[in-house]
């Protein structure tokens, strides 16, 4: 009764099969048809191989034959095949049933399934694998990458140094460009105050040539003040190069002046000038003052204000050509020049254009624009002064304002 209890409880919870000796189903429990998916017809009566896998080796079946035929107990888990095809693993117990006569009588298997922890267990050696592989190739990869990044840093600071040579070398190009147009606008603003004492110099020759020949005719002339006059013009174009160079020098010596001075100065330099354009010019000395700043500087202002006056009597063809320079000082203790003619004045509209530079409504061969640019910067910055231009009656009148010397 007991006995059959024991049996009844290994049946329901194992997997259970039993052959005769040569290996022929002769029982089956439920639990193996259920995992075999063969009925009890199906199987009782044919060979135990018909659960084979045809993976497993010839070589295991031997060694199971070999076991149970040598009345021993054999251990193993089985991979078998189900009849849907499907794999199934059952850890398998196979004992030999002996009879009275110490023979074996038959075989009993007694089985539990162990398909999920084979799978899992198989699934994990997968991982095992793949993750070994990841890390062999990520050590590979992490060298590459750390081969490229050094490399890449190598070039970097090959590139950094290409770049900072550029960069140098733009500098000096800059810095070249720089100075040759400053060099530029220096040769420029000489060249517009060459051009008035030029021509007075061509007018002084011509002078000096026909006393030259009124001199060979007998006619005793002398003509020592023309070679004088000729002699000061080239000193003072000599004069306006070395001002020109020294313009934004920080270093240069201003001196005091007196204003009746630089204007009868720049009067003598344009005499041939005026002259020969039939220019009457008075210079009225109300109040003398002493200013601060640069002789031949301001003088090539006067210069340049009278010369725009001689252009606007010639293109607007002015009979009777006056200029009137006054000097005065003003109430606020100002030191003011006034340079005025009766040229036909400037129009409204370009009134406030004139100090721009590059500006002219003359012809481009007869004016670049510079010249009251030009003495609006020397006013401004080497005298401190201001300058600004009306119409008044018949033409123009340039008013100068710059600061008295304090004692
Ligand atoms: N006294 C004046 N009467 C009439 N117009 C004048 C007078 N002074 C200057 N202007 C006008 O102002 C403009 C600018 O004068 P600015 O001296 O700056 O240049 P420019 O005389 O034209 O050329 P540059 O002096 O360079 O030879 C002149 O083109 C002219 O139109
Ligand atoms: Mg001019």
């Amino acid at each position: 009764m007991k006995l059959e209890q024991y049996q009844s409880a290994i049946e329901s919870s194992n997997i259970i099969s039993k052959t005769d000796i040569f290996g022929i189903i002769t029982f089956v429990n439920d639990e193996f048809c259920k995992i075999s998916g063969y009925s009890r017809e199906e199987l009782v009566g044919k060979n135990h191989n018909i659960v084979r896998h045809p993976d497993v080796p010839a070589s295991t079946f031997k060694q199971l034959w070999q076991t149970i035929l040598q009345q021993q107990t054999y251990k193993s888990t089985v991979k078998n095949l189900a009849k849907d095809g499907s794999t199934f693993y059952v850890n398998t117990t196979v004992f030999p049933i002996l009879n009275e006569n110490g023979d074996i009588e038959e075989f009993i298997a007694i089985r539990y399934d162990v398909t999920e922890s084979v799978r899992l267990s198989e699934a994990l050696i997968i991982k095992d694998e793949e993750l070994e592989e990841l890390n062999a190739t990520l050590e590979e990869r992490v060298n590459e990458q750390t081969k490229a990044l050094m490399e890449l840093n190598q070039t970097l600071e090959e590139r950094v140094k290409e770049e900072v040579e550029k960069n140098r070398e733009k500098d000096r190009f800059l810095f070249q460009q720089s100075r040759l147009a400053s060099m530029g606008e220096m040769i420029a603003n000489i060249a517009h105050q060459w051009r008035q004492p030029l021509s007075e110099l061509n007018i002084t020759l011509y002078k000096m040539n026909k006393l030259y020949r009124l001199q060979n005719e007998g006619k005793g002339v002398e003509f020592e003040d023309s070679y004088a006059h000729a002699k000061k013009i080239v000193s003072k174009m000599s004069e306006t190069i070395e001002d020109f160079r020294h313009f934004f020098s920080p270093d240069r010596q201003s001196e005091d002046f007196a204003l009746s001075l630089v204007a009868q100065e720049a009067m003598d330099i344009m005499q041939g000038t005026l002259e020969k354009n039939e220019v009457n010019i008075r210079l009225d000395i109300k109040k003398d003052a002493s200013i601060r700043g640069y002789f031949n500087e301001f003088s090539q202002v006067l210069i340049n204000l009278i010369n725009n006056t001689i252009d606007a009597f010639c293109h607007n063809n002015i009979k009777n050509r006056l200029i009137y320079i006054e000097i005065d000082t003003s109430a606020l203790g100002d030191a003011i020049i006034k340079v005025c003619d009766n040229a036909g004045g400037i129009e409204k509209t370009i009134l406030d254009k004139i100090f721009e530079p590059y500006f002219t409504t003359k012809h481009a061969s007869a004016g670049t624009g510079l010249g009251l640019y030009m003495s609006k910067m020397i006013i401004n910055n080497s005298m401190k002064g201001s300058v600004i231009a009306e119409n008044c009656n018949d033409g123009v009148c340039f008013t100068i304002t710059i600061p008295l010397v304090k004692e």
